[in-house]
């Protein structure tokens, strides 16, 4: 019951009301950036050279959907001109470390290239931070397929699970809008159950989101030695990552 509502716990911060129609043009960067990527909080540049011009009324926008399987991360971005909405800005973790992590990033803003976020650092450095620090655990370890690529994964060694963990995730992500249309192959560890890794969110700025599983998650509930089940206990972390991005 917590575990499912930190999942779906919104962290929305509304800037201001919906702004008047604006009659003046609106200048946004544009860009679209889809990538595989071993260290996004250093490695990933979301500059970009390109301008859209928008008809009056509308929004620049910067939106991001990151998710993270075993030392991987595949980003996808895209910045431009957004025609309906409200200033905000929205960041929401769909599915919480240990194991496959999923986030997403929306900032709608009504100044001429107001959306110039140029990396990644604010928005993802605490999920690699809290993934470190790990609560002892007596259970047994057992292994999942883990794997994050565009398209199909070439390889899926089987690794071994974190601590906290209790299932094989394995789904695809079709993600369209924004310039952007892309298969994601997610395979790897979780404490998510079923075919749940966007939490029930599938809409992030322009783009849209359809997770499908092609095969059932297997449950692996974990036993302790007594054979008692554990349940996951992520729910602290979560509100911890929250508190780490405030800052
Ligand atoms: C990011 O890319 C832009 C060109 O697209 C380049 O001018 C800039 O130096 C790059 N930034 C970093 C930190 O690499
Ligand atoms: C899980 O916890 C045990 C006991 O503290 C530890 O030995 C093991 O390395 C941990 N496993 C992982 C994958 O962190």
């Amino acid at each position: 019951m917590g575990t499912r509502r930190a999942q779906s716990l919104l962290f929305l911060l509304l800037l201001g009301a919906a702004s008047l129609a604006s009659v003046q043009n609106l200048n946004c960067h544009k860009g679209v950036f889809t990538s595989i990527e071993e260290d996004p909080s250093s490695m990933f540049n979301w500059t970009t050279e390109k301008v859209e011009s928008c008809e009056g009324g509308s929004f620049c926008q910067e939106s991001l959907l990151m998710v993270k399987a075993g030392a991987k991360t595949a980003v996808l971005a895209t910045k431009g001109c957004i025609y309906d909405g409200t200033q905000a800005v929205t960041y929401v973790q769909h599915s919480p470390p240990p194991g496959i992590i999923t986030v997403s990033y929306t900032s709608y803003c009504e100044d001429s290239f107001c959306n110039g976020r140029k990396d990644l650092q604010e928005l993802w450095r605490p999920a690699e931070t809290l993934e470190a620090s790990r609560a002892p655990s007596t259970s047994v370890p057992f292994y999942c397929p883990t794997c994050v690529a565009l398209g199909t994964c070439v390889t899926a060694p089987s690794l071994p699970c974190p601590n906290d963990t209790t299932q094989c995730y394995q789904g695809r992500l079709q993600i369209t809008g924004g310039g952007i249309n892309s298969f994601l192959e997610v395979k790897g560890c979780t404490s998510i159950t079923g075919c749940r890794l966007m939490a029930g969110f599938f809409t992030i700025g322009p783009m849209w989101v359809k997770e499908v599983c092609p095969y059932q998650s297997l449950p692996q509930p974990r036993k302790t030695e007594n054979g008692a089940t554990r349940l996951p206990v992520s729910v602290w972390r979560f509100e911890l990552l929250l508190l780490l991005l405030l800052q």
